[in-house]
């Protein structure tokens, strides 16, 4: 109904001589409009690529709410190719903006991209990328590694790798293949890749070793847009970080998709981050660009219920769904699967459907709490524009050291025993609580990007090739 109402107010705007003034903000100015992102520059190759249109009006403001959901229209075409083979979908963000992502299929000499506003170009458009312009399967390697980075505008350090190095200022690649299979190769998961000259080798230990196949797929979607330096390293497959020694015992460099506070691993992009970069406009339909355009009503439309759905995976969810079953009015919590835990329906409930994560946005608040080890859910709960409340937890991404209680998440208490209090505190400090949501959603669009993922990864070979020189001197500061 309101979207109808809505229609009609432009539709009076647009037939009706009226001064600039009276209705200004109500159509979006072809002239003004911004435009900007990787997806404008050629030499940022990503599985899918990406740009953005923030709607502005003729008097120079942002729109803070969608002009239409068909307000641009955005084509991309290989200048002298009769088809062009590149998919373009234009996702409405709902707050003004828009996320244009496409995914090419061939690699082209250069690209044309049109963005336009009722038949008229918009901001620099058209856009035109002197390639070569690759895509994803192009095996296409820049030799340097410097060039690369400055092309995908990578950040000089970041500090949770340098803080994750820090206690290999030198690692023996020999005595690390054998101690390493000693220590854990039995009971745990391990893979061993060896990188050199940009191919990629590897060894496994133990038997459970499918999730490789994430690791290969992005360790070779990388080696196709970048030499990467000759490395080896171990990454484990299983849930749980293993290094839990400390200095001064030997400690082995292990990389795995979740750190903890007790133990010493190198943290990576999760698998399920890193599948989703690959994988969007592909086999995945949650990943951080599709989450941006299916974040559910507008605030005031949300309902103010702390939400969760998720399986039984530890004690502190059972936790969870027990105190929504005693404070309904505060958490709709409960299970969708039941696995590790023995289901007691008298104490849990019964076990519900599967509800779409896109859904899970129709309510204020969501609740981040482990599961096995870190929710990898959390990038797409702060992409939405919920606010999330975070248990505070001893394991970690590698993005937790970026983000700031009370900025962009509301904090609880590992054992959730300050759940409700602060459930209730949101309630009663709405405007400030919806600004924590926004930062976190910010945070989620600048720096959990595909573009962001790659830069992370590349860093850490790099850094871990020159770890012994100069990189090291400022980890104390961090
Ligand atoms: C309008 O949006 C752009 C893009 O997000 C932002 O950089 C700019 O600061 C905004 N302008 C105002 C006046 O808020
Ligand atoms: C909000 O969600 C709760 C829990 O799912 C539900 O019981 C309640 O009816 C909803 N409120 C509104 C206004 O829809
Ligand atoms: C883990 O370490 C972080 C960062 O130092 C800290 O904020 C957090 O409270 C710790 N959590 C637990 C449960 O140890």
């Amino acid at each position: 109904m309101l979207r109808k109402l809505l229609s009609c107010f432009f539709l009076y705007c647009l037939c009706v001589q009226t001064p600039p003034t009276v209705l200004a903000g109500s159509a979006p100015s072809a002239a003004k409009t911004l435009v900007w992102g990787p997806g404008l520059e050629a030499n940022i190759v990503l599985p899918a690529r990406f740009f953005f249109i923030q709607a502005v009006d003729s008097g120079g403001r942002n729109f803070t709410s969608s002009p239409g959901e068909n307000t641009f229209e955005v084509k991309i075409v290989a200048p002298g190719e009769p088809f062009s083979r590149i998919w373009v979908q234009v996702l409405d963000r709902r707050d003004g903006s828009f996320l244009v992502r496409y995914r090419m299929y061939a690699s082209y000499p250069s690209l044309q991209i049109e963005i336009l506003l009722k038949g008229k170009h918009v901001a620099k458009s058209p856009f035109v990328l002197k390639g070569p312009v690759y895509h994803e399967s192009c095996d296409c390697p820049e030799p340097s590694g410097d060039v690369w980075q400055e092309h995908m505008h990578c950040p000089s350090s970041i500090p949770q790798i340098l803080r994750d190095l820090a206690p290999f200022p030198t690692v023996d690649p020999d005595r690390n293949a054998l101690d390493v299979p000693r220590r854990f190769g039995q009971r745990q998961s391990l893979c061993h890749y060896t990188i050199k000259d940009n191919k990629v080798y590897i060894k496994t230990h133990g038997e459970h070793v499918g999730f490789r196949i994430f690791m290969d797929a992005f360790l070779l979607s990388l080696t196709r847009k970048v030499k990467l330096p000759d490395v080896e390293f171990f990454v484990n497959l299983g849930d749980w970080p293993l290094e839990k020694r400390r200095p001064p015992e030997t400690v082995h460099p292990i990389f795995s998709w979740c750190g903890s506070n007790d133990t010493r691993d190198i943290v990576m992009p999760t698998y399920d981050l890193t599948e989703s970069v690959l994988e969007t406009m592909g086999r995945v339909s949650l990943d951080m660009m599709s989450v941006q355009a299916n974040t559910g009503p507008p605030w005031e439309e949300k309902n103010a219920t702390a939400f969760w759905r998720g399986r039984d995976s530890r004690k502190e969810r059972l936790e969870l769904v027990k105190l929504g079953r005693a404070h309904p009015d505060l958490i709709d919590a409960a299970f969708t699967n039941f696995f590790f835990f023995k289901h007691d329906e008298s104490l849990y409930g019964p076990l519900v459907k599967h509800v779409s994560f896109f859904d899970f946005f129709k309510f204020k608040y969501q609740v981040n709490v482990d599961g096995t080890v870190a929710a990898y859910r959390l990038p797409y709960l702060l992409a939405g524009d919920s606010v999330v409340l975070k248990q505070d937890s001893s394991y970690y991404e590698h993005f937790y050291s970026d983000l700031k209680p009370w900025e962009h998440y509301i904090p609880f208490k590992s054992d959730l025993s300050d759940l409700l209090e602060k459930i209730r505190w949101a309630r009663d400090h709405d405007e400030e609580v919806r600004r924590i949501a926004k930062s976190g959603q910010e945070f989620a669009r600048a720096h959990l990007m595909g573009d962001n993922i790659f830069c992370y990864y590349y860093k850490l070979f790099q850094v871990m090739v020159h770890g012994n020189s100069v990189l090291f001197i400022n980890v104390a500061s961090y």
